[in-house]
């Protein structure tokens, strides 16, 4: 939000390259809910108004993330019983929801709420989780059909793109609720990928899997991370990412159920990498001076072949 509320350049490039947009913080649970009622949508609105101007649909993520969950919250979790919690949540995501429907299309309703490791559950340590129980998944979809019966509804997640424990754990999780008919459309692979990333079986089987359920899936938040160490990446990086890039978009492209590709940001000036991986970065499709990568052409590329 600082970026687009104070760099020209950003807001330009969002402009001209994106039909689409996501909120990377502002609509998360600690930003949007400020008290047991209270819902700050200041900068949500603002985002929709600049995708409206635009002609762009916006992606809305994501009603609930456990490590999202707001201080005051946190600071006061026990003078909440387990209903009262669950009547604020109904009334939280209810409210988001219902502001903002026909304007997002597209929830993240959880995000994240697999663990990792050889054996993945869901996250037991998550607040919701400790609070409402294991079930605490279901009645979010149900409050925000309820809240815009045309949303599409998402669960969320990271390094799930290929069969594994993790991708398994969110199979089963999805499978699970709807055949106990809660209305859950699809399933979100992050793409957090890392360099030298090319796209294999596994990855067609993953997806070809989610849709064999009767799901949507969507790419949610690619990047494609290099190591750097302070130093500009090189043409064989570049080109190794192009790479990474073009068969993720083929995946998409080829692959039964995609019906969306968003980036987790569109230049290198401005992406969580370096922050959360010091030494890592150049992972966006324009570079810190918004020029187009060779990654902005292959994907440029495959789209006008298809
Ligand atoms: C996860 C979340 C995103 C974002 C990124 C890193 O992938 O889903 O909302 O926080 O981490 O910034």
């Amino acid at each position: 939000m600082a970026a687009l509320d104070g760099d020209p350049r950003y807001r330009a490039a969002l402009a001209r390259e994106c039909n689409l947009l996501v909120a990377e913080n502002v609509q998360k649970p600690h930003a949007l809910w400020r008290g047991p009622t209270t819902y700050d949508f200041t900068h949500t609105d603002r985002l929709a108004q600049f995708a409206h101007d635009h002609g762009q649909t916006l992606r809305g993520h994501t009603l609930l993330w456990h490590q999202s969950v707001p201080r005051w919250l946190q600071e006061h979790e026990n003078d909440y019983s387990s209903e009262a919690l669950r009547e604020l949540l109904q009334a939280y995501v209810t409210a988001v929801v219902r502001r903002y429907r026909g304007v997002i299309t597209v929830w993240d309703v959880i995000n994240e709420a697999v663990e990792d490791g050889e054996t993945p559950g869901l996250r037991p340590e998550s607040f919701w989780y400790r609070k409402l129980g294991p079930d605490y998944i279901a009645p979010l979809f149900h409050w925000a059909q309820a809240a815009d019966p045309s949303a599409r509804l998402y669960y969320n997640d990271y390094e799930a793109e290929a069969i594994g424990p993790k991708s398994d754990a969110i199979y089963r999780l999805v499978q699970d609720l709807l055949a106990r008919g809660v209305p859950i459309h699809g399933v979100g692979l992050q793409g957090h990928l890392e360099n030298g990333w090319r796209l294999e079986e596994t990855h067609r089987a993953n997806v070809r899997r989610l849709a064999a359920l009767g799901l949507e899936w969507q790419i949610t938040e690619a990047d494609v991370r290099m190591p750097l160490n302070g130093a500009p990446p090189t043409e064989s990086a570049l080109a190794a990412q192009a790479d990474a890039y073009g068969d993720l978009l083929e995946l998409c492209l080829t692959e039964p159920g995609c019906q969306g590709f968003v980036t987790w940001g569109v230049t290198d000036a401005y992406s969580w990498i370096p922050g959360f991986r010091p030494g890592w970065g150049a992972s966006l499709l324009l570079d810190e001076d918004f020029r187009p990568k060779p990654a902005y052409f292959a994907i440029a590329e495959a789209l006008n072949n298809d």
